[in-house]
């Protein structure tokens, strides 16, 4: 399976997902799709992984054809999104029905949208966890793959966000293995 990765960020679930793949070569990392600047183009970069960062300043649609033409063009079969911080519009949606993966920082269906992890700490849940699920239209509200958590024991934002970006990175490889093999 030929495998594009979406991201806006950082780029620490890209990575975790290109490591595993040079390691255990269960897929094809083809692409790296950004729509700005960002650290995660950088890692795509050093690993000599075909990168693009394509104008979203058009209507959605016109930005979803020419992210299609790179998905053709690479013959992406499947798409994991990774901190991509856009809403994936029928054109990409009715090109890779039931293909397109998302990892959400909570546990589903509580705290969809943004700051996820913030809210679920503010609020005290003593359960903190992750969420892989397919895209739908809606903003996380696809069907869930997998969950996973870490007890919220009283630890700082900081600290809690780092056990869940590394939770992160265990579950979105573990969870791409299995569908994509
Ligand atoms: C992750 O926390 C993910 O759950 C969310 O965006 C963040 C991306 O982190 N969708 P990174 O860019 O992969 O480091």
């Amino acid at each position: 399976m030929r495998l594009a990765v979406f991201a806006s960020g950082n780029g620490s679930n890209f990575q975790a997902i290109a490591d595993s793949i040079i390691r255990d070569k269960y897929a094809e990392l083809v692409i790296l799709i950004c729509d700005k600047e960002c650290y995660a183009m950088e890692r795509a970069s050093k690993l000599d992984i075909p990168h693009y960062l394509l104008d979203k300043s058009k209507k959605r649609n016109e930005y979803e054809q020419d992210v299609l033409e790179v998905l053709k063009e690479h013959n992406v079969d499947f798409i994991a999104l990774a901190g991509y911080m856009n809403i994936i519009g029928t054109t990409l949606l009715d090109a890779y029905e039931n293909k397109i993966i998302n990892i959400h920082p909570s546990l589903l269906p509580k705290y969809r949208g943004l700051h996820a992890l913030e809210r679920a700490f503010e609020n005290q849940d003593t359960e903190i966890g992750i969420t892989i699920h397919y895209v739908d239209k809606g903003i996380d509200t696809g069907k869930i793959i997998a969950q996973a958590s870490i007890p919220n024991d009283g630890e700082t934002l900081e600290k809690l966000e780092e056990k869940i970006h590394a939770l992160e990175h265990k579950l979105y490889v573990k969870t791409l293995k299995g569908l994509l093999k």
